[in-house]
């Protein structure tokens, strides 16, 4: 295991209206959810069920804003561009590409990319796992859903900034707590110390929520890789840790500074 290894963020803003065109302080409230998450100093974490703290576990990852560009100038870390795409479709990573009305990645191997624009389909963010294509590595989030509140200006549940979490726990190479089929007790998410579990969770559920015979603790609903509402999440697993500095010290150990 490192300690805090530290990862430099891009932000690029892809907007057609104003309201697309999320704040500064929007952002930044979207980094320190990613810091306090990824060193386990979330003040949630007092949520995490006693049955699950000896699984609980701290990436220690940070992740601070990029301060120079790929030509080597100032930058505050955050690219805005207009845009004459009314929302793009999670498929297409037309996001992406400046010629395709989205902005063109940074070099993945000097940032994570983090692109904020308006997703079809009720989509709130979509992550590239390890070891795609280079033009299309990164995080893309719906801007409704970036950052928290107040900063956050938006209603309902994900406005905590946790689907920035999630995503960038696949960008680490984490899959879904409850592995990918849905009312599934045979396949996983390949972490060990993660109960098995039928399938997503959503809302708020009340602890212990059993499913797949893994009583009497249950499903780990309150995981980041959970479905769960924003307010109901809390951790990363040991296993999950594991997973996450094993894939940034082989893929993506050139991104480390
Ligand atoms: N990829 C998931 C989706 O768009 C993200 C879920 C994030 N969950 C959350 N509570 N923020 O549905
Ligand atoms: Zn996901």
């Amino acid at each position: 295991n490192s300690l805090g290894d530290t990862i430099p963020v891009v932000f690029h803003v892809l907007y057609n209206n104003q309201q697309q065109n999320i704040s500064d302080l929007q952002i930044l409230s979207q980094l320190d959810v990613l810091n306090e998450d990824f060193n386990r100093r979330n003040p949630d974490a007092s949520n995490t069920p006693a049955a699950f703290l000896n699984v609980a576990g701290n990436p220690q990852v940070y992740f601070c804003l990029a301060s120079l560009d790929p030509e080597g100038k100032p930058t505050n870390g955050i690219t805005r561009t207009q845009t004459n795409q009314a929302s793009f479709e999670y498929t297409e990573n037309k996001m992406k590409f400046t010629a395709q009305g989205g902005r063109d990645a940074w070099d993945r191997n000097l940032y994570l990319n983090i692109w904020i624009c308006n997703l079809t389909n009720n989509i709130l963010g979509f992550a590239q796992f390890p070891g795609g294509p280079a033009a299309t590595d990164g995080v893309t989030l719906l801007y409704r859903a970036v950052g928290r509140t107040p900063l956050n200006p938006f209603p309902g549940p994900y406005n905590r900034g946790r689907t920035g979490t999630h995503e960038v726990g696949h960008w680490l190479g984490l899959r879904h707590i409850w592995g990918e089929a849905d009312n599934s007790c045979t396949d996983s998410d390949l972490i060990e110390d993660t109960p098995n579990q039928d399938g997503k969770s959503s809302g708020c559920p009340v602890f212990p929520r059993i499913s797949c015979n893994n009583g009497p603790n249950g499903d780990m609903f309150m995981n980041y890789m959970d479905y769960t509402n924003d307010a109901c999440m809390n951790l990363f697993t040991l296993g999950q840790v594991d997973r996450m500095n094993a894939v940034l010290h082989t893929s993506r150990t050139a991104l480390l500074q």
